[in-house]
């Protein structure tokens, strides 16, 4: 994932130094670069001299979407007046005299393609002025989110990059493995802010070196939650510089951020057909996975994570070796399951097959999480084979009551 983030990075630098050295000699080979740069705005034309378009106003009502992780579930902070969301927000209504709405998105432990699956869905409700996403530290494919806001809208999106030092022990005891971990989740957002020239909101590089080098004994207790999962989250303060850092930037950078013609071209239109399942959001886009699926034998139910509340109900199981099938055959040539898990993650297979019997089918996926602390976790994971006219079968194969299995939403991609 990091070699071809920066085969990317390195594709749009030579893309940009090829469009100063114009024109290109008509065989050149053509190649990615030119694809890449095919993305740049269009270069003024020549004589012509319109009048720079003054730059936006920040809207008295603002709306903000922030879609992301644990961090932006406020996961680290003591409270919610101090979630680094909440801190933004009024730090926006301040700086701005605007009133500012926030629609948090945020999930624990989601990746970027858990959002990008099935995109329309998080588009009921009020319009957003600006997209905020913060998968710095659970990655995913950031490009492949970006590009499907931008398929569906013209909003703008921006970065917000923060950071974790976890497990924080391998940090103090100074373990030297510890301080490159992470790294490909920072490349994949990195990579979407390469390619689609987006604002990134850096925290890691802004603030955090104030406070003694990053994830360093003298850093780490100061900006880090360290009595849950040390290291995992930022701690008051940590959510604290980050709300106040982004209100800021954000304000400084509106024209810039808001600036079409400093936009990346809008991505092509997507050659997959999608077809998603899910019980959570309500968008009118998403089939229920209530009925997609149904239990072979005992153990599957679907259930209410909190009673009363509809928007995150999933199939479960506690039962090791149960079954849940789809109603229906499927089609896809690649697929991303939602997973949610609390505390121990159960191991899952999920295959595919003619009548989904053992043996006549074929296994795509084990599914293992690994966790380093509490609470409930949504993982995607990523189905590629081909499966068409087939059933789905997914197996909780060592669930128990302390180790649930939760299958909550499926989106399918087929080709043409
Ligand atoms: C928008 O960006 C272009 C290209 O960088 C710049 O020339 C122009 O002045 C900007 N417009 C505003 C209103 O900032
Ligand atoms: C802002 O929102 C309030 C309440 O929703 C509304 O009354 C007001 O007209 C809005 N103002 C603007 C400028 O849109
Ligand atoms: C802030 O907004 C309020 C209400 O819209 C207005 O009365 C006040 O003058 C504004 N203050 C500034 C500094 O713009
Ligand atoms: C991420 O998504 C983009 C856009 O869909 C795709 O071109 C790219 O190959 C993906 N990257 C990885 C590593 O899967
Ligand atoms: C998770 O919860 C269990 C049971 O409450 C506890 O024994 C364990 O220490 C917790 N783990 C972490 C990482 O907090």
């Amino acid at each position: 994932m990091a070699g071809r983030g920066s085969f990317g990075m390195a594709a749009l630098l030579l893309g940009l130094a090829l469009l100063l050295l114009a024109p290109l000699h008509r065989h050149y080979p053509r190649c990615r670069v030119a694809s890449v740069a095919a993305t740049a705005p269009a270069a003024p034309a020549a004589p012509a001299e319109p009048a720079a378009p003054a730059a936006p106003a920040i809207p008295r009502n603002l709306t903000i979407a922030i879609f992301g992780g644990s961090t932006t579930a406020c996961g680290g902070a003591s409270s919610r007046d101090n979630c680094w969301t909440y801190v933004f927000g009024r730090a926006l209504e301040a700086l701005t005299n605007s009133s500012v709405t926030l629609i948090n998105r945020a999930r624990g432990g989601t990746e970027a393609d858990y959002f990008s699956s099935c995109f329309p869905r998080y588009l009921s409700g009020p319009k957003p002025d600006l997209f905020l996403l913060e998968f710095a530290i659970n990655g995913g494919n950031v490009t492949r989110l970006v590009e499907s806001i931008y398929r569906h809208t013209d909003i703008p999106v921006a970065l917000v990059r923060q950071m974790a030092c976890f497990p924080a022990s391998r940090y103090a005891a100074g373990d030297p493995t510890a301080r490159v971990s992470w790294p490909e989740q920072r490349e994949e957002q990195r990579t979407a802010g390469y390619v689609y020239r987006l604002h990134e909101f850096d925290l890691v590089n802004e603030l955090v070196p104030y406070y003694g080098s990053p994830c360093s004994r003298e850093s780490l207790p100061k900006l880090f939650e360290t009595r849950i999962a040390p290291g995992q989250h930022l701690g008051d303060l940590g959510h604290r510089l980050l709300g106040e850092f982004v209100a800021r930037e954000l304000v400084r950078n509106w024209g810039a951020i808001n600036n079409a013609s400093r936009r990346a071209g809008a991505p092509a239109g997507s050659t997959e057909r999608e077809s998603c399942f899910y019980a959570d959001e309500g968008g009118s886009s998403a089939n229920s996975i209530e009925t997609a699926f149904a239990p072979e034998g005992e153990g599957w139910a679907f259930v209410e994570k909190v009673p009363g509340r509809k928007d995150k109900i999933c199939w479960q199981s506690a039962v090791p070796g149960s079954r849940l099938v789809s109603v229906a055959p499927v089609n896809f040539d690649r697929s991303t399951m939602y997973l949610e898990y609390s505390n121990r993650p159960a191991k899952l297979r999920v295959s595919c097959g003619p009548n989904a019997a053992p043996g006549g089918s074929e296994t795509f996926s084990e599914i293992t999480a690994l966790h380093g602390m509490n609470g409930t976790m949504v993982k995607s994971a990523s189905l590629n084979g081909q499966c068409h006219g087939q059933r789905l079968t997914v197996e909780a194969l060592d669930a128990a009551p302390d180790r649930l299995a939760r299958v909550c939403g499926i989106s399918m991609f087929a080709s043409g």
